[in-house]
């Protein structure tokens, strides 16, 4: 039975969609039969690692099935019809698009509203080791799906991009999935993306500042380790779908070993 994780953050811009691909990437290195499903309307997840790019008509809209049409009310399309495979063995993809930011609204005043996901994803969990969640820069009914859905959440955040207040808002929309639509939600804890400097002794008073902060502000959420750093490199071995264990130097080829270390912690958990 997959472990079901929430990569959650409604700032955008934090590497929600980085550390979905890596991590999936780390996973399926390790044997694991993952699926990412792709959970925002700006599909960045999809363009990354996405074997045939989505079928459009002559306008460039999305005709192709994505996990919109699995959602929306009264579909009649499965998930699994929706599924796709990605450039990597051992990852399978539920593609998304524009057609999703549609479906949010029109799930709004849906009956049982929160639990569309989680009911659709549940005939496809014994296939699968491990599956990751890419959520919307948001708060919305995409996130709350998404965790409804989910073991666990991981928080991304990045040092610069940390506040209180956008993590009290983010803990609030958690405690509430948990009050009311899935009470086994947990924390798999925060990881930090983005690091700047080198070792966290050596970091600037603010990143110091910050990581107390995150320790001290989520109990129940563990401040993870190893820190992703921030490197262009990143960026760049996602955009030519390339793994960061596949990549021409050694010091981002140990950065695939520190999502390796966080996925065991997941699957641990
Ligand atoms: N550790 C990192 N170092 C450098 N750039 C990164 C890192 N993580 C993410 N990025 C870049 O930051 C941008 C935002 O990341 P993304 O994963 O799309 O964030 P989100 O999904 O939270 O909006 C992207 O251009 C991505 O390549
Ligand atoms: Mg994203």
């Amino acid at each position: 039975m997959a472990k079901v994780i929430t990569n959650a953050n409604q700032k955008g811009g934090v590497g929600k969609s980085t550390t979905t691909i890596n991590l999936a990437r780390a996973a399926a290195v390790q044997g694991k039969r993952v699926l990412v499903v792709d959970f925002d309307a700006q599909g960045n997840a999809t363009s990354a690692i996405v074997r045939d790019p989505l079928e459009r008509d002559e306008m460039g809209e999305i005709v192709q099935i994505t996990v919109a049409d699995a959602i929306m009310p009264r579909a009649t399309v499965t998930l699994e019809e929706v599924v796709v495979p990605s450039i990597w063995d051992g990852i399978d993809l539920v593609p998304s698009g524009t057609p999703l930011a549609a479906v949010e609204e029109m799930i709004i005043p849906a009956q049982a509203r929160e639990f569309k996901l989680a009911n659709v994803l549940k005939p496809l969990l014994p296939n699968y080791d491990l599956v990751l969640i890419d959520s919307p820069p948001s708060l919305g009914q995409l996130t709350v799906n998404a965790l409804t859905a989910s073991e666990q959440v991981l928080v991304v955040t990045q040092p610069q991009q940390w506040s209180a207040d956008g993590m009290a808002e983010l803990a609030k929309t958690v405690t509430n999935v948990q009050t009311y639509f899935n009470q086994k939600l947990t924390y798999v804890g925060v990881l930090v993306n983005m690091w700047q400097g080198t070792t966290e002794e050596r970091a600037t008073k603010r990143n110091k500042q910050v990581l107390a902060d995150i320790e001290e502000y989520f109990v129940e959420a563990p401040l993870l380790r190893p820190f992703i750093p921030f490197r262009t490199h990143i960026g760049e071995a996602v955009d030519e779908g390339i793994g960061l264990d596949q990549w021409k130097t050694v010091p981002m080829r140990m950065i695939a070993e520190d999502y390796a270390t966080h996925v065991n912690t997941i699957m641990a958990g």
